[in-house]
């Protein structure tokens, strides 16, 4: 199968139903996103396609129409996205299991909803769990992205 992901294309030789992440981690080496539950419960393992957010762990490969986005891809280290350096500047993760899918969340949010307001945040961001409650961090840097974006 072709896939493009993070701007390259990518063949791999996997079933159709095997699960993105598993292809993006096990097939691939990238290891940004992140296997939390399996069962689309907690949001670490989310990634873009075509700058959605979806559930790698329980979107099968060969269902996957767009490019697909990981956190390697969002930004680099001397382009950082809007996201990630309010991340950066809130100092958010704690342990950071579950942030590269946090991050990739917000940044799909803030590209429909530029203008957020704190329960906006709260309701997109809520499906993405964080066993460190960095919860406040989260809406705190959500809210400066959205500030940087609207200022780029
Ligand atoms: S690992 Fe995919 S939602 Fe939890
Ligand atoms: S920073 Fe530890 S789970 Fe979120």
């Amino acid at each position: 199968m072709k896939l493009t992901v993070n701007g390259k294309t990518q063949v791999v030789d996997v079933e159709p139903d095997m699960p993105l992440l598993w292809v993006l981690r096990d097939e691939l080496g990238i290891t940004g996103p992140k296997y939390g539950c399996g069962m689309a419960q907690c949001g670490a393992c989310t990634v873009h396609v075509d700058g959605t957010a979806v559930r790698s762990c329980v979107t099968p490969v060969g269902t996957v129409q767009g490019a697909v986005t990981t956190i390697e891809g969002l930004g680099s280290p001397e382009a950082l996205h809007a996201v990630q350096r309010a991340w950066i500047e809130h100092q958010v993760a704690q342990c950071g299991y579950c942030q590269s899918g946090q991050i990739m969340a917000a940044a799909a949010f803030l590209a429909t909803q530029p203008n957020p307001t704190d329960e906006q945040i709260d309701q997109a961001m809520s499906g993405n769990l964080c066993r460190c409650a960095t919860y406040p961090r989260i809406r705190q840097a959500v809210k400066s992205a959205a500030a940087q974006l609207k200022g780029a």
